[in-house]
Parts: structure tokens; C-alpha cells; sequence
């Protein structure tokens, strides 16, 4: 079966820099598939790339077999991709509520008038899925902690009902509970049947949840396989798993 989302062979620059160098993946439709590496390795660059917000240079990307590479990220995202980029980008000065809202902008247009129905099921939806969203929606982005940012950025993304949710570093700064939360999450949406490709530097939790990984090493794939190999991979473990225990 042809996957969801076909990454083949793309190559990203910025400028001199060379951020990725041929990197071809594939995730099917239901899969949590992850993205591991050290900073800088290019994570962040393939999903911007995967998501229209960056070229690629050269190579393709097929979303349910169309070539998207170099699309335009309005279009990419009326396909059916939503990023949840690293460091949040939520609005500060929105509430909760509003923020959402900004999440159905591909929704509408694609929908039209059938657009605000779904967007307030979505909205219901997000709040089942992070309750303490529902407490808050009248609050200020600014006013919320760490987690519920993160939870808002995740909860946005989900608003435009995505084929494919993309998650740049969803723990990133959180404490350990907190990730522990998170991570529940993102297992429950994918439970519910969106496909979810994920970067993260926590990688053993994030291996608990993906069906498969691969490893990003200055710009290449160093390591890939199901993330129940990886996960007793004595190279990864050594890397960056350190101590399973
Ligand atoms: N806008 C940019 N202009 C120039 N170079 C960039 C830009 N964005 C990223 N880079 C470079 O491209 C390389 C890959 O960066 P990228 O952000 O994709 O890494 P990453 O794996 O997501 O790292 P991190 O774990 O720190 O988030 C790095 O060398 C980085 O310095
Ligand atoms: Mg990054």
C-alpha cells in the first residue's frame, strides 16, 4: 500500500547550508512515525519542507500521491497537513478560544458554508481532548503555563482536521508529568484515526509511542526502522536513549 505521506529523496538549503541531503520516508495512513537526531540535524527543516513553508531544492513529497514539494502552505494545508511548530507560535495577545479559531482558516475556505458547523465540533473536540482548554477559552494565550500553550499549539493544529499532524518538539521545555501528558495525547489522536508524524529529542517516550522512526544525522538518515528494534538499538540507546532504566 502506497503511504499517506511520500517523502523521496529531498534536498533542503539555506543559502551555503545544506540542512538536508536526499532524505526519502514514508508514513502511512494511521502511523505515528518520528523524527529523531541532535539539534541542527534537520528535523525542524523536513517537516517546514513537508508543510510548504520551505523548498526543497529538489526531490518529492506526495501527500496521498500527489506532488506537493514546493506547494504553496495554504494549499498544503487545505490538503490536509497541519503543523504544530516548534516553539508554539501561538498568538499571546488571542484567548484560547480565538486561537482555535485562527486552526479552521483551511478548514472555511475549503467548506465554505459548511465550515463553521465542523469547526465548532472541532472545537468540541479539542476540549474532550484537553479539558483544561474548555476551563480557559475565554483566557489570554499569554496567562496560560507551558503545558496548556503546548496543549493550545497541538489543539489548534487539530482544528483544521488534518489527514496528517504534524509536531515539531511538542515536549520541549515541559516538565516530566507534563510530557507524560502530552505524550497521552498524541496516542489518543492517533487512536482516533489522525496519522501523526512527530520530531522530538525525547526519545524514549517518543519511541514508546511511534510505530516507526528514523534518526536525522547532519542532514541524512543515519538509522531507521520499527520503533520496537530501535527502541533496543545498542547505537541509539548509546546516543541518545543513555540509560533505559
Ligand atoms: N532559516 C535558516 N537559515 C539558515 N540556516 C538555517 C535556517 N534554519 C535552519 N538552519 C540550519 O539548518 C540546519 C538544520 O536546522 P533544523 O532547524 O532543521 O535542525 P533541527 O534538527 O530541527 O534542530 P533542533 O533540534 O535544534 O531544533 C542547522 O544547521 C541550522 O543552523
Ligand atoms: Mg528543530
Amino acid at each position: 500500500m502506497a503511504g499517506l505521506l511520500e517523502v523521496k529523496d529531498i534536498t533542503v538549503e539555506y543559502g551555503a547550508i545544506k540542512a538536508v541531503r536526499g532524505v526519502s520516508f514514508s508514513v502511512d495512513k494511521g502511523q505515528i512515525v518520528a523524527i529523531l537526531g541532535a539539534n541542527g540535524a534537520g528535523k525542524s527543516t523536513t517537516l517546514r519542507t513537508i508543510s510548504g513553508i520551505i523548498k526543497p531544492k529538489s526531490g518529492e513529497i506526495l501527500f496521498e500521491g500527489k506532488n506537493i514539494a514546493g506547494k504553496d502552505i495554504h494549499s498544503i494545508a487545505r490538503a490536509g497537513i497541519s503543523h504544530s511548530p516548534e516553539g508554539r507560535h501561538i498568538l499571546m495577545g488571542l484567548t484560547v478560544e480565538e486561537n482555535l479559531i485562527v486552526g479552521t482558516y483551511s478548514l472555511v475556505k475549503k467548506n465554505r458554508g459548511a465550515g463553521a458547523k465542523t469547526s465548532k465540533q472541532n472545537e468540541e473536540y479539542v476540549y474532550e481532548m484537553f479539558p483544561v482548554l474548555k476551563e480557559r477559552r475565554k483566557q489570554q494565550a499569554n496567562t496560560l503555563s507551558g503545558g496548556e500553550q503546548q496543549m493550545l499549539a497541538i489543539g489548534r493544529a487539530l482544528m483544521s482536521s488534518p489527514k496528517l499532524l504534524v509536531l515539531d518538539e511538542p515536549s520541549l521545555g515541559l516538565a516530566p508529568i507534563i510530557v507524560k501528558n502530552i505524550f497521552k495525547c498524541i496516542k489518543e489522536i492517533s487512536a482516533l484515526g489522525t496519522t501523526i508524524l512527530i520530531v522530538e529529542q525525547n526519545a524514549l517516550q517518543t519511541l514508546k509511542i511511534t510505530d516507526y522512526a528514523l534518526v536525522l544525522e547532519l542532514g541524512k538518515i543515519s538509522m531507521e526502522g520499527p520503533a520496537s528494534e530501535l527502541i533496543n538499538d545498542q547505537r541509539l540507546i548509546e546516543a541518545y536513549l543513555g540509560s533505559k532504566k
